[in-house]
C-alpha cells in the first residue's frame, strides 16, 4: 500500500465529527491535506477541528450541513463552490442506522436519505470542483452489509416491514451500485470513484439509537471491534494511494480488492436507481457513458 504526500490536496470528508470519518479526516490532515469537515452540528465540528489542529498542526475548514435535507445539501455545496477551490478527494462517509422508521424533511426514509441520496446529491453538486484540477477521486464508504441488501423499487422508502438492518443494507447496496454507475459515467474525466467496507468499527453508530444495542454497543464493542483509526486504513488507502488516480469502480475491504454483490441485472438496477435518485434529489450528473 503506497500513500502519497497529500500536501496541498483538498479533501472533504462527510460525517467527519465521529468514528471512522473523524479518524480519516485526522489522518489526511497529518499527511498534509487541506481537510474540510462536513458535519451537521457546529459544536461537534469545532471540537473535531481543534483535535485535528492539535494533532496535525493545521486547522481544517468546517462545512455545516444536515445531510438529511436536500436544501441544506444544496446550500453547503454552494458555499463550497463559492470558495473557488478545487476538490481533490471527496469522501462519502456519513451514515446512520435507525431503530424506528423515520423520514427526512423531504419525505424519504431517513437511512436511504442520509446514507445514499445525500451522497448522490452532494457528489453531483461538487462535481465541477472535482473536475477543476484532476486527478481527483471519490471514496465511497459502503459496507459488506450490501451483500444482504435488496433494492425493492416498489418500496425504496421501506414502508413495508421496516427493520433497521433492511434499510441499512439497502442503502449500502445503493452506494455500491452508485460506485459502479458513476465510475462508468466519469470514465476519461480524471475523476475516479472507488468504494470500501471499513469492516466492523468500535464507533458510536449503533450507540446513538436507544435500545438498538443498549449497553452492548458502548461497553463491549470497543473490546472486540477495531478502533476507528485502524478501521480507517482502507479508506485512507483509497484516498491517498496513487493507484486510485487510474483505478476506478472497484470495491475494497481490509486493504484488499473484492467483488461486490450486484445482483442479477446490475445494468437495469443502476438505470432504475439513477432515475429514482435524480427524481428525489432534483439533480442529474454526467450521462450514462
Ligand atoms: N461502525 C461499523 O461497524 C461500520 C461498518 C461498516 C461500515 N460503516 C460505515 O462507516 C461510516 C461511518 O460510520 P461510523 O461507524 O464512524 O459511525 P458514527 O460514529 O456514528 O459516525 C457517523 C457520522 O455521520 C454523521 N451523520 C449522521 N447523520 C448525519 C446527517 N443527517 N447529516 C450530517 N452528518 C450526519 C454523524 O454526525 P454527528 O456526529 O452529527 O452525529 C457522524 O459524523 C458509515 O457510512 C457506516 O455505515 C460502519
Amino acid at each position: 500500500m503506497r500513500e502519497q504526500d497529500m500536501e496541498g490536496r483538498v479533501c472533504l470528508v462527510t460525517g467527519a465529527t465521529s468514528g471512522h470519518g473523524r479518524a480519516l479526516a485526522r489522518r489526511l490532515a497529518e499527511r498534509g491535506a487541506e481537510v474540510v469537515l462536513l458535519g451537521r452540528d457546529l459544536g461537534r465540528c469545532r471540537e473535531t477541528q481543534r483535535e485535528i489542529d492539535r494533532a496535525a498542526g493545521r486547522e481544517p475548514r468546517v462545512l455545516l450541513c444536515d445531510l438529511a435535507s436536500r436544501a441544506a445539501i444544496d446550500r453547503a455545496a454552494g458555499e463550497f463552490r463559492s470558495w473557488e477551490t478545487p476538490l481533490h478527494v471527496l469522501v462519502l462517509n456519513a451514515g446512520l442506522v435507525s431503530r424506528d422508521r423515520k423520514e427526512s424533511p423531504d419525505g424519504t426514509e431517513l437511512t436511504m436519505a442520509v446514507n445514499y441520496l445525500a451522497a448522490f446529491q452532494i457528489t453531483m453538486r461538487l462535481l465541477p470542483c472535482l473536475l477543476r484540477q484532476p486527478p481527483a477521486r471519490i471514496v465511497i464508504v459502503a459496507s459488506d452489509a450490501h451483500r444482504v441488501g435488496r433494492l425493492d423499487f416498489d418500496d425504496l422508502d421501506v414502508r413495508r416491514r421496516y427493520w433497521f438492518w433492511k434499510a441499512y443494507a439497502q442503502s449500502k447496496l445503493a452506494l455500491v451500485h452508485f460506485n459502479r454507475a458513476l465510475a462508468r459515467r466519469l470514465d476519461g474525466t480524471g475523476v475516479t470513484v472507488n468504494a470500501c467496507d471499513p469492516g466492523p468499527i468500535a464507533s458510536r453508530i449503533a450507540d446513538r439509537e436507544p435500545g438498538l444495542t443498549a449497553a452492548l454497543a458502548s461497553r463491549l464493542l470497543p473490546l472486540v471491534f477495531p478502533a476507528p483509526e485502524k478501521a480507517a486504513r482502507t479508506a485512507l488507502h483509497l484516498a491517498t494511494d496513487p493507484l486510485f488516480d487510474r483505478q476506478t469502480g472497484s470495491y475494497w475491504r481490509f486493504g484488499r480488492r473484492r467483488l461486490p454483490s450486484l445482483g442479477r441485472d446490475p445494468d437495469e438496477t443502476e438505470r432504475r436507481l439513477w432515475a429514482w435518485s435524480v427524481e428525489r434529489t432534483g439533480v442529474d450528473g454526467p450521462g450514462p457513458g
